[in-house]
C-alpha cells in the first residue's frame, strides 16, 4: 500500500489516504517523515486511532512533551464546561493563533489531534505557513526583525482575552520568568527561516509595549493570509499532525455548549534547536 498524498491548495498541508497509521513499516513511515517536513501539516482522515496507537505513532517524531490529553470542553462531569473555568480559556485562546508550547523553555517540534467528538459546525483546525510568511516579506521588513526577539508567555496571552491574572498550575501556567526566542526563526531540518510569533509573544525588548504589540500584530496578519494558510472540517476518527517549527494554528470557534473532544499529543523540541532564551 502506498499512501496518496495530495497538497492542499496552499503554501502548506496535504491529505494522506492509502495509508494505515496503526500498522505503519519503515518505509512507510519515512514518506510520512518526508512529507512532514515538506508540507507542515498532515490530514489522515478516518484513522480512528486508539489511545496506544496514536502514542505509538507520535513516538516515531522524538519525545513526547504531553503523552496524551483531551483538548476537550467536557467536564469529568460528562458536562460541558462553563466560562467560569480556566480550562474553558484555555479553550477559547486556542481560537488565536500560536505555537504549542512557545511559553515554555522548550518549544514543541510536532503535535497531533485527533477527533473524537465534533461539534455540528465550526470548531475547523487551521494552520499558517510562517517559512512562506518570511519569504513573502520585503527586505524592509526583514531588516526591521533581524536580531529581534519576542518574550513568550501564557500569563500574557490569557490577560489579552480579559481574563484575571491565574495563579493555578494547570497547563504550564506556572512557569515564571518568560522564554525569549527570536522572531526569525531557522528550521533545524530544511534551514528555512520562518516567523516565530503568535498568541503567546509579546515584549520585544528595545521596545515600548505598545510598539512591541503593534509590530506582532502587523506581522501576524501579513503572515495569517489565504494562500499561506489552510484548515480541516473534522470528522470523527479524522488525525492531523503539523510541525511547529514552521506553523502557527487555532480553532475556529464554534457553539461551546456542544460537545467537542480532541485527542492530543505533543513531541519534544530539541534542545539544539527549540530551546528559547532568556531576558
Ligand atoms: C492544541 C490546539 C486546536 C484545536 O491542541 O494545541 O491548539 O483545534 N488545538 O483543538
Ligand atoms: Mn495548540
Amino acid at each position: 500500500m502506498t499512501p496518496s498524498i495530495q497538497p492542499k491548495d496552499a503554501t502548506l498541508g496535504a491529505v494522506v489516504t492509502n495509508i494505515d497509521l496503526a500498522h505503519l513499516n519503515d518505509a512507510t513511515w519515512s514518506i510520512v517523515e518526508d512529507a512532514f517536513i515538506e508540507y507542515g501539516v498532515l490530514i489522515f482522515p478516518g484513522q480512528h486511532l486508539d489511545d496506544d496507537e496514536q502514542v505509538a505513532f507520535m513516538s516515531r517524531f522524538g519525545d513526547l512533551e504531553i503523552v496524551l490529553t483531551h483538548i476537550s470542553n467536557v467536564g469529568s462531569d460528562n458536562r460541558v464546561i462553563s466560562d467560569d473555568e480556566v480550562r474553558y480559556w484555555i479553550l477559547r485562546g486556542n481560537e488565536q493563533w500560536h505555537i504549542d508550547s512557545s511559553f515554555k523553555p522548550l518549544s514543541a517540534k510536532a503535535s497531533c489531534l485527533s477527533a473524537i467528538t465534533v461539534p455540528e459546525a465550526g470548531g475547523d483546525t487551521q494552520w499558517a505557513d510562517m517559512s512562506a510568511a518570511y519569504d513573502a516579506l520585503d527586505d524592509q521588513t526583514r531588516g526591521r526583525i533581524e536580531g529581534l526577539s519576542a518574550l513568550h508567555s501564557i500569563h500574557y496571552s490569557h490577560e489579552r482575552l480579559g481574563q484575571p491574572p491565574y495563579t493555578g498550575d494547570e497547563y504550564g501556567f506556572h512557569v515564571h520568568g518568560a522564554p525569549l526566542r527570536p522572531l526569525v526563526k531557522t528550521h533545524p531540518v530544511t534551514r528555512r527561516k520562518s516567523l516565530f510569533i503568535g498568541r503567546h509573544a509579546y515584549g520585544i525588548p528595545g521596545m515600548t509595549e505598545a510598539e512591541s504589540a503593534a509590530l506582532l500584530a502587523e506581522l501576524l496578519d501579513f503572515a495569517a493570509r489565504p494562500l499561506r494558510t489552510t484548515g480541516h472540517h473534522w470528522q470523527p476518527g479524522d488525525l492531523a499532525i503539523w510541525d511547529n517549527r514552521r506553523v502557527l494554528h487555532r480553532v475556529l470557534p464554534y457553539d461551546y455548549t456542544e460537545a467537542r473532544v480532541m485527542r492530543h499529543t505533543r513531541v519534544a523540541g530539541d534542545p539544539g534547536s527549540e530551546l528559547a532564551g532568556t531576558l
